[in-house]
């Protein structure tokens, strides 16, 4: 567009200015950013011709609420991410062919704009397959009826959809100018997932698709670059990239790409019954330096925040409804320490080093001893740089890492001698003083729930523990039921010959599928039974996830299992006997290759055996299908339709009849607090608080043994290596966000399959209560002191090397100090007593900068805490507080 203003008159050319100028301002409000461009060269990507060292946190929008958002995404910029990482969830997006849902849990377009203006980048991971322990992997189940289809391969009608699919989502980011070159926050895309891991089953059009999807994605002409994550035969221009626990050794498959870490597993998911891992911090923390140290440059958390599957969203088989993923930021909302204390300090140490990061190409390599070596960035001083924004001074940065497992290793580095802790890495961002050291964590710990049994990391030196507590309460006395039919509720079932594939039958509308039909016993076979003292039996060849047997009415039995055999003893009488199958998914296949014909339900054969004349083949019959239970399909949960259903006083306590629905009202906790439902006095089923679908529920417990009291950070880290809940249900609280409750009169509708008892169901809100930290006088500086320090010709540098102790209760909670000793004091969190040696002052000085406040930082040296009380000796504080609610303490956090 041109503009001539030369003829129009001075005072109209003024005022046309000032619409234009205000024009410019009113779109320049919307961006982000200024509009910068995204490239990439072997070392990084080059954001507006600067290389980056960048961490990015992975948050599911659909897993948290918009509510919830913007805090989560302010603890992720606090805690050092500079990039937000998510994936789309398409069936969230078109539950209906051609109908698109971007509203509430799903307006990506708002979370993306929240990101861009908290001033983080944005990395979408489009798939559309996603894996992420998502219903399907993120796939609608009506893809499975399009004619001729086949997931994930060169497949026309499946090639039709998917590119339909991710051209909507780049045509609405680009709509909403969410690139970088419009000003928006996107900086990198994500085609296929993990494709590399099932390609060889498809042979060659396995490899085909890997093509066809790159150069579809490319053609968008989105304008940033796309990444394919495990795959190795990734085209020239999309960088393959690397997933798992450690990605230090990953090289591109070629030397124009840089290396990229798409999910840093920095913990894990978890099924019902299983155990709940952790993974320590100082090995995570060790993975991702150990990254950088060997010339990585994106590094994305799977998860920073994990969250929850509200609904029927979890996939499967089995996964639990908490995606808490042992994140940094627990599945609440909440801080969870060390993890985020500890990472913060890491990606802080990490930062120091970046512009000696990307001045050069790749590091120089020191071996310090067999197991012990260092990797150097060093820009000479003259060697100018256009990626580096120091200009010409020189600049050094090392990390030293120890990959012994077992033992502490002495190393001589550029003169000086350090001491590196076993499986560690220590960042020198200036080659000499150590900023960091990945095994010494200066962080709170948290055990989150006192019966959780969450590891103590008692190998740890430095060891800071925050224990947060609930408060529970019982959700009514009072409750109202209905009983959920037993087999055919409404005239919209059907009759077919034979057995029909669950999903074909439910399209995922529910889990739940009811097969029923009738057999004809005869009195021969009644008395063979009874002369034998026999039973027959009702067997299914193979079954998945859950099936409930009925016979005339009477729940015969059960059986879970992921394509299992059944064989369930029955009783039957003469004549006329109904059979019901209550079939049910719980979470559909998410990782696999052919997922369009993995399916639900049973397959093979359905007989009775024992007869006296052979097997009866009940698959040969005809059975009538009912899709769904009454209650769900009546909308019973909802605050209008509950009111329609017939429900009566419960009395009784202990109930236990299966397949019942339970209604109450309950006020909402006070405060802010995060809240959950405690149902472990139930059994299995699902549960909606005002409508709103909180999950599925199962009160499954994990295995007796294989647990561990402590864990060891030390050595390569697998999900079974530090697992804590033995003998527990696996999942007994469940998220019901602050937005999705009022303060009175909140509606709880439970369905429940098996039976338990509502009168227990319990509230209970989530916070920090206790904090405790222990930092030894020798431990590294704040890294925030590096940071004001600023640099001294380009290099940063620092003085005082005094160590800081960082007390926090989460907001609306002040300290109040329970223990403090300088000097040797023993035990751990809760259990700290005085050791010999103690500086009497000390308990005094801390109270007088922690007391009261939401925060507060020691200086951890005799001069600080009153004096030396025992020369010769490395001291010790150790500080426990418990957090208070700042309104019952009467103070104002300060
Ligand atoms: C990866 C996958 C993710 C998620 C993860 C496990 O292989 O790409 O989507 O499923 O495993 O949490």
């Amino acid at each position: 567009m041109s503009i001539t203003l030369m003829r129009t008159p001075i005072s109209q050319r003024w005022c046309f200015l000032f619409v234009l100028l205000s024009m410019v301002e009113f779109s320049i409000g919307k961006l982000f950013f200024h509009p910068f461009n995204v490239t990439y060269d072997h070392r990084s990507l080059i954001i507006n011709g600067r290389r980056r060292m960048l961490i990015s946190a992975g948050i599911h929008y659909p897993r948290a609420t918009p509510e919830m958002w913007p805090a989560l995404i302010a603890k992720a910029k606090e805690g050092g991410a500079e990039v937000i990482e998510t994936y789309t969830f398409w069936n969230g997006h078109e539950p209906i062919k051609g109908e698109y849902n971007f509203e509430g849990r799903y307006d990506l377009v708002k979370f993306a704009k929240l990101v861009g203006s908290s001033g983080l980048y944005f990395f979408l991971r489009i798939g559309p397959y996603v894996c992420a322990e998502w219903n399907f992997g993120g796939f609608p189940v009506w893809l499975r009826d399009i004619p001729g289809i086949e997931f994930r391969t060169n497949n026309a009608p499946f090639k039709e959809e998917m590119q339909r699919f991710v051209t909507k989502i780049v045509k609405l980011m680009r709509d909403e100018m969410l690139f970088s070159w419009q000003g928006g926050p996107i900086i990198m895309l994500q085609i296929e997932n993990e494709y590399g891991d099932v390609e060889s089953s498809y042979g060659k059009k396995g490899r085909e698709y890997v093509k066809w999807a790159a150069n579809m994605a490319v053609r968008l002409g989105a304008g940033v670059p796309w990444v394919m994550c495990k795959q190795n035969d990734a085209p020239d221009f999309i960088i393959n990239t690397c997933n798992g626990y450690y990605c230090d050794g990953f090289k591109p498959n070629s030397n124009k790409k840089p290396i990229f870490w798409t999910e840093d597993w920095d913990g894990w998911y978890t099924t019902w019954g299983g155990r709940l891992p952790h993974r320590p911090v100082e090995d995570l923390a060790f993975a991702v330096a150990r990254f950088f140290q060997r010339g990585g440059s994106f590094q994305n958390y799977y998860m920073y925040f994990g969250g929850t599957n509200f609904g029927r969203t979890a996939g499967g088989p089995f996964y639990i409804t908490s995606y808490d993923y042992d994140a940094p930021i627990d599945e609440y909302g909440l801080l969870s320490e060390p993890k985020w204390g500890h990472l913060k300090d890491l990606h802080a140490a990490i930062k120091l080093c970046e512009d000696s990061l990307v001045a050069v190409d790749s590091p120089h390599y020191v071996k310090l001893g067999p197991m012990q070596e260092a990797h150097v960035y060093h820009k000479q001083g003259n060697g100018r740089s256009s990626f580096s924004e120091s200009g010409d001074g020189s600049r050094c940065s090392a990390f030293l890492a120890n990959i012994d497992q077992h033992n502490v290793a002495l190393v001589h580095f550029r003169g000086q001698t350090y001491k590196l802790p076993p499986w560690s890495v220590s960042i020198l961002p200036d080659c000499q003083k150590v900023a960091y050291n990945t095994a010494k964590v200066g962080a709170q710990t948290s055990i989150k729930r006192l019966d959780d049994d969450t590891p103590h990391l008692s190998n740890t030196p430095v060891v800071q523990q925050l224990s947060r507590q609930e408060k529970a309460s019982l959700v009514s006395e009072s409750w109202m039921t209905l009983d959920e039919p037993v087999g055919l509720w409404s005239a919209n079932n059907f009759t077919a010959q034979g057995i029909l594939e669950h999903l074909n039958v439910t399209k995922d509308s529910s889990d739940y599928l009811w097969y029923f039909t009738r057999i004809n016993i005869s009195d021969e076979d009644v008395s063979f039974w009874k002369d034998n003292r026999t039973h027959p039996a009702l067997t299914i060849d193979s079954m998945r996830d859950v099936v409930y047997i009925f016979v005339n009415g009477k729940l015969a039995g059960s059986k879970v299992g992921h394509w299992v055999r059944v064989v369930q003893p029955i009783n039957l009488l003469e004549g006329y006997n109904d059979v019901a199958l209550l079939s049910l998914t719980v979470g559909l296949q998410n990782y696999g290759a052919n997922l369009e014909k993995d399916g639900g339900g049973f397959r093979g054969q359905i007989k009775l055996t024992g007869l006296k004349n052979g097997d009866m083949d009940l698959s040969k019959l005809s059975w009538t299908y009912q899709v769904g239970l009454k209650g769900e399909m009546q909308e019973i949960y909802t605050l209008d339709g509950h009111e329609k259903a017939a429900w009566v006083d419960l009395t009784t306590n202990g109930t236990k009849i299966p397949l019942s629905w339970y209604k109450t009202y309950f006020n909402a906790p006070d405060g802010l607090d995060p809240v959950a439902l405690d149902l472990r006095s139930m059994g299995k089923g699902l549960a909606w608080v005002n409508g709103h679908h909180i999950g599925r529920y199962w009160t499954l417990l994990s295995p007796q043994d294989g647990c561990k009291q402590s864990c060891d950070y030390r050595g390569t880290y697998d999900s079974s290596k530090c697992t804590t809940n033995c003998g527990n249900p696996t999942q007994v609280r469940y998220h019901v966000p602050r937005s999705w409750l009022q303060e009175s009169d909140n509606l709880l509708v439970v369905f429940e399959e098996t039976g338990g008892n509502p009168f227990e169901i319990s509230l209970t809100t989530h916070y920090a209560q206790n904090i405790c930290a222990q930092i030894s006088e020798s431990h590294y500086p704040p890294l925030s002191r590096w940071l004001n320090h600023g640099s001294v010709d380009g290099q940063v540098s620092i003085n005082d090397t005094t160590p800081e102790m960082h007390l926090h209760c989460e907001d609306g909670y002040i300290i109040s100090v329970v223990f403090a000793s300088y000097g040797t004091p023993i035990g751990i969190c809760q259990k700290y007593s005085k050791g010999s040696c103690h500086a009497p002052k000390s308990s005094k000085v801390i109270s007088r900068l922690c007391e009261g406040r939401q925060t507060c930082s020691i200086r951890v040296s005799n001069a600080d805490l009153g004096g030396d009380p025992c020369r010769g000796v490395v001291k010790t504080l150790a500080v426990e507080a418990k957090c208070v609610s700042s309104r019952v303490a009467g103070f104002s956090s300060f």
